[in-house]
């Protein structure tokens, strides 16, 4: 029988330690259930001393999500952080308590400025508390404990070997062999892995775990090179996030060991279907854009365009396909519905592309929807995706909304915009504003209306699908006081997306009080 490799999913730590991928506990909620849904064993869902908010977070997490998969919070090898993260973890029926600390010469030198001798010392008590922390609840008879040597791949193998060793023997039932900075090579990664199963006396009693970064974009390479090695758990995130190059990408990882199961002969508990939705909610949440060539879950992973290609897979698609695209829950741009399709048959492909919608976030989809077969002739999958992701769902409270907006450009003329926005308390604000361009112009009234300075890092337009007709999504960032906000709007029109994206991020700053000048907002 062939061996399940554990997925330990960290977008909501590693993944969201990224600049700029900062999620709320709203969010972070929404991802919590999709992981759930994909499948993944255990959900490191933060680093709870870090912060309030991300002490909230796991704990959320943990109360909602505990009895359905493993729910771990992080801490460094200090009591406080493990009471805190004991504390966040207390209503999961499954926790586990993530220990690290650092044990390369370039890590002990400069940043601890600890011998071998106090690490080891440190790493046992620590994983010795934490054990004895989990074991006062009457129903944990083994603590589930993961202990990293942080920068292990540039740790002295000698050295790592007996950190891994003693940190087993104090209790840890997880040994994660972390490549912090990205640093390994497959075969490199390979022979740590196998040494350690060689020269660990007792590396039976754990599962060993990789943890691969991409700074040398080897991130999945490197875990798969582990696994051949005997490594049952692997760290990842969705999409890849994370810090610098990334982490591990889920998806490949998953689809390569589920493709090449005749290589690798091992399993995993994912519901590879759910692999595009995730990381198209995650994408959406965090306002980071997926590559269209990435591998599994980019726009054009399945797109053939060479006639040669074409032909082949007319003949038999396994002669340029590896995998079904259904299989990983992809949507090209199929041609689906028009002015005419009915509600039913609306209802029908939102259900069949993933979607389980409250009543509520359907009418809103579908008046969407209708309104798009205006200025569309043909809707395909991916618009129905970007309306579904626009519409629905969405934890955005609403301070302000667009009742009016007009706004011109073009060769010798100023460009302005005049907008008009419904406060939730129901007053109406109308300012025009001129710029550098519409969007510009629009962009300057609606902070005049809010009342928000803010200033644009990022910006995005892609077409969602094909067609001078097609939807174009704007995919934003400002920054208010040192915090990103992230916005999105989808149109036909360019300019009323970029309108609709710069409001929803105005409209999530607001909420966190963020930037209101004095005696702006129009007095409100
Ligand atoms: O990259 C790393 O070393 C980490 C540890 C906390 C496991 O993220
Ligand atoms: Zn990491």
């Amino acid at each position: 029988m062939s061996d399940v490799i554990t997925i330990f999913d960290t977008t909501l730590r590693d993944g969201e330690q990224s600049p700029g991928c900062s999620m709320d506990t709203a969010e972070k909620l929404e991802v919590a259930k999709a992981l759930v849904d994909l499948g993944v064993d255990v959900i490191e869902a933060g680093f709870p001393i870090a912060s309030p908010g991300d002490f909230e977070a796991v704990q959320k997490i943990a109360q909602k999500f505990g009895d359905q998969t493993t729910i771990c919070g992080l801490a460094r090898c200090r009591k406080e952080d493990i009471d805190r993260a004991w504390e966040a973890l207390q209503d999961a029926k499954n926790a586990r308590i993530h220990v690290f600390l650092a044990t390369s010469s370039i890590h002990r030198e400069f940043k601890l400025k600890m011998a071998k001798e106090e690490i080891v010392r440190r790493a046992v008590e620590m994983v010795k508390y934490t054990c004895d922390q989990m074991a006062t609840r009457s129903d944990i008879t083994v603590p589930n404990v993961e202990f990293s040597p942080e920068d292990a791949a540039r740790t002295e193998l000698d050295f790592l070997c007996e950190v891994v060793e003693k940190t087993i023997e104090a209790g840890a039932t997880t040994v994660n062999i972390p490549d912090t900075v990205g640093y390994a090579t497959p075969n490199h990664f390979f022979k740590v892995i196998s040494y350690l199963k060689e020269n660990v006396s007792n590396i039976d009693k754990a599962v060993i775990s990789t943890h691969c970064h991409n700074d040398l974009g080897l991130a999945v390479a490197n875990s798969l090179a582990g696994v051949e090695a005997g490594a049952r758990q692997i760290e990842c995130t969705i999409n890849g996030l994370g810090e610098r190059a990334g982490n591990a990408a889920l998806e490949e990882l998953v689809m390569a060991l589920t493709t090449r199961k005749d290589y690798f002969n091992v399993t995993t508990n994912i519901n590879t279907p759910k692999l595009c939705p995730a990381s198209r909610l995650v994408s959406k949440i965090t306002g980071m854009a997926v590559q269209r060539n990435k591998a599994i879950v980019g726009q054009n992973a399945f797109a053939h365009e060479a006639g040669i290609h074409q032909h082949g897979m007319l003949q038999d698609r396994s002669t340029y396909e590896i995998m079904r695209p259904q299989d990983v829950g992809y949507v090209g741009t199929n041609l689906v519905l028009g002015k005419h399709s009915g509600r039913h048959a609306f209802r029908d492909r939102v259900e069949t592309l993933g979607y389980e919608l409250t009543d509520e976030d359907f009418q809103k989809v579908f008046d969407a929807f209708i309104a798009l077969a205006d200025k569309k002739k043909e809707i395909f999958d991916s618009d129905i995706i970007a309306l579904v992701d626009n519409q629905s769902g969405s934890q955005i409270q609403e301070h302000w909304k667009i009742k009016s907006f007009h706004t011109l450009g073009g060769t010798g003329t100023i460009p302005t915009a005049t907008i008009e926005l419904v406060h939730e308390n129901g007053d109406v604000v109308q300012e025009a504003a001129t710029g550098d361009g519409p969007v510009d112009a629009a962009f300057k009234c609606l902070e005049r209306i809010v009342g928000v300075s803010a200033k644009l890092t990022d910006y995005n337009v892609r077409s969602v699908s094909s067609g001078k007709d097609a939807l174009g999504e704007v995919s934003l960032a400002i920054d208010v006081e040192g915090l990103t906000f992230h916005g999105k709007g989808v149109s036909t029109d360019v300019i009323e997306a970029s309108t609709h994206g710069y409001l929803q991020a105005l409209n999530k700053a607001l909420s966190q009080n963020r930037g209101r000048r004095k005696n702006s907002e129009k007095g409100l």
